[in-house]
């Protein structure tokens, strides 16, 4: 048996809303078909965008948006995306699958598509292919509140008080597809280009993200730090930044043959789990050269993009990174968002990849349907995390499961907060795909006198179609027992648990 000791006196740090973040690309069918169907199409929809879509994102309470990409965002050029739609240009999306982009998705649909989920704005600008103007242009046409080229611009275009952009990235993938550049380079880049991201409202200040690693280049991390912090003006003695971003995908095998959504063994189901664990150690190791810069920890570390990465569904379009998604991405989510909430004193933001039908999607459509992903359901379990305090916790009697050595992975996985209520949540992961867990929760003082919980669970490789779309979903869960300060409940196999105490 374990015992999750919970301290509900010692508060640990804030866990950002933003942890529980998302990210869409123009890629596949996530902007259209996905979220976007334009005005005109069969399909429910407010100005263009999927009613059911919005309306369970919504529910599910999404934070906050990023946007335009991934490595789609250095070459999008956001004045494509503006003015009437058929005069809009038309481009080739050589990222994913060459495709025809006719930018009738642009900046106004995307703040469009926020208001209507009520989330937060992150933005991501070009400087792979783009200039110092280009980005310059696009700040000013989102943001300036008065008369300027780009604010009228704006305004002749329907649109006369300014948006909030809340968050821009500068570049993505700059040692990647974002330019294949040295960190020394994309750091000096980054100076330059952060600098035109004009502060044009005191109200509502942008949030510069500079481009970070990718999974565990700390070579990376340190050099565009070191250049960045060299010589910086008081003004930006963080420098110039408020976060820098990181990279990681949960890829089961090699990225020739990264293995199937559906299909696995239970060899495979560990090496997944203990690689997404792998986060942990990232979060850490890159947080320890942050230190060195910012010891206060006023940057944030945005893992804005993070998931499992699989081979995609069989007969579709290779560039359009279209998968499947099981109890297992819900026991990646679960555990993930776990380390997160336990690293909010320098994690502030992630941002699953992606949104709709791409990669660990929490929907996915097919025409008129619409079917939420088990990750849906935990994102959905874990929204009372959102905004509210981290809580000590430890787990005593915990122990590894795996089918081999190198790939042990801890039975239980937990995080526990507490809401502005004084409510405590605590998500507990059973990540074995054979044994049940008997847990008692203990508390310090409190004797917890109403309970509520909801779980997921299901075979290893269940998941949602559109023939049988509730396979997997939340239910209640009654099956604990309140015992003095104690909270006593076996884990079944495979499960993700969610619990309300007060
Ligand atoms: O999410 C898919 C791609 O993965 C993004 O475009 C890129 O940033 C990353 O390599």
């Amino acid at each position: 048996m374990a015992v999750l000791y919970i301290n509900e006196k010692q508060k640990e740090g804030h866990i950002n809303a933003e942890i529980y973040g998302h990210f869409s690309e123009h890629l596949g069918r996530c902007i259209y078909e996905g979220l976007y169907v334009g005005e005109n199409s069969d399909i429910p929809n407010v100005n263009g965008m999927r009613k059911d879509v919005v309306d369970a994102l919504k529910e599910m309470q999404i934070p906050v948006l990023r946007w335009p990409g991934g490595c789609f965002a250095d070459e999008y050029h956001w004045k494509d995306g503006i003015g009437p739609k058929e005069s809009r240009k038309k481009m080739v999306n050589t990222h994913w699958g060459g495709v025809v982009e006719d930018n009738s998705f642009g900046t106004h649909e995307f703040f469009e598509l926020c208001e209507q989920l009520g989330c937060k704005t992150y933005v991501n600008g070009n400087v792979g292919s783009g200039t110092v103007q280009e980005m310059s242009e696009w700040v000013e046409y989102m943001t300036f509140d008065g008369v300027s080229p780009m604010a009228d611009m704006r305004k002749a275009n329907g649109h006369e008080k300014p948006w909030k952009v809340d968050f821009f990235g500068v570049g993505n993938e700059n040692w990647g597809c974002g330019g294949n550049m040295t960190p020394e380079y994309y750091g000096n880049l980054y100076r330059r280009y952060q600098t035109y991201v004009r502060q044009y409202s005191n109200d509502a200040p942008i949030r510069k993200v500079c481009c970070g690693p990718n999974s565990s280049d700390y070579f990376w991390t340190e050099g565009v730090l070191k250049t960045c912090f060299a010589n910086p003006q008081p003004e930006n003695a963080h420098g110039y930044m408020d976060a820098l971003s990181l990279h990681y995908y949960t890829v089961p095998n090699e990225w020739d043959h990264k293995g199937s959504a559906t299909e696995f063994d239970d060899k495979e189901w560990y090496r997944t789990l203990a690689k997404a664990l792998y986060m942990e150690e990232l979060i850490n190791r890159h947080g320890a050269i942050m230190d060195q810069y910012d010891p206060d920890k006023k940057i944030g570390l945005y893992v804005d993009e993070w998931g499992c990465w699989f081979d995609v569904e069989p007969g579709t379009n290779p560039g359009f990174l279209y998968q499947q998604n099981s109890m297992r991405d819900a026991l990646v989510a679960g555990a993930t968002l776990n380390i997160f909430n336990k690293h909010c004193d320098r994690v502030k933001m992630a941002c699953i990849a992606q949104l709709v039908n791409v990669l660990q999607s929490v929907i996915l459509t097919e025409g008129p349907k619409m079917i939420l992903t088990p990750t849906y359901h935990v994102f959905h379990m874990y929204k009372h995390h959102q905004n509210a305090d981290l809580l000590h916790s430890y787990l005593e009697g915990n122990k590894t499961v795996g089918v081999d050595e190198e790939n042990q992975v801890p039975l239980l996985n937990e995080s526990v907060s507490i809401d502005a209520d004084g409510v405590i949540h605590v998500t507990v992961n059973n990540l074995s795909v054979s044994e049940s867990a008997p847990v008692e929760i203990a508390f310090m003082e409190l004797k917890p006198s109403e309970v509520k919980a909801s779980i997921l669970t299901g075979t290893m490789h269940a998941h949602n179609t559109f023939d049988e779309p509730e396979q997997v979903k939340e239910t209640a869960y009654t099956d604990f027992e309140i015992a003095g300060d104690r909270i006593k409940f076996t884990a079944p196999k495979c499960s993700v648990i969610s619990f309300t105490i007060r």
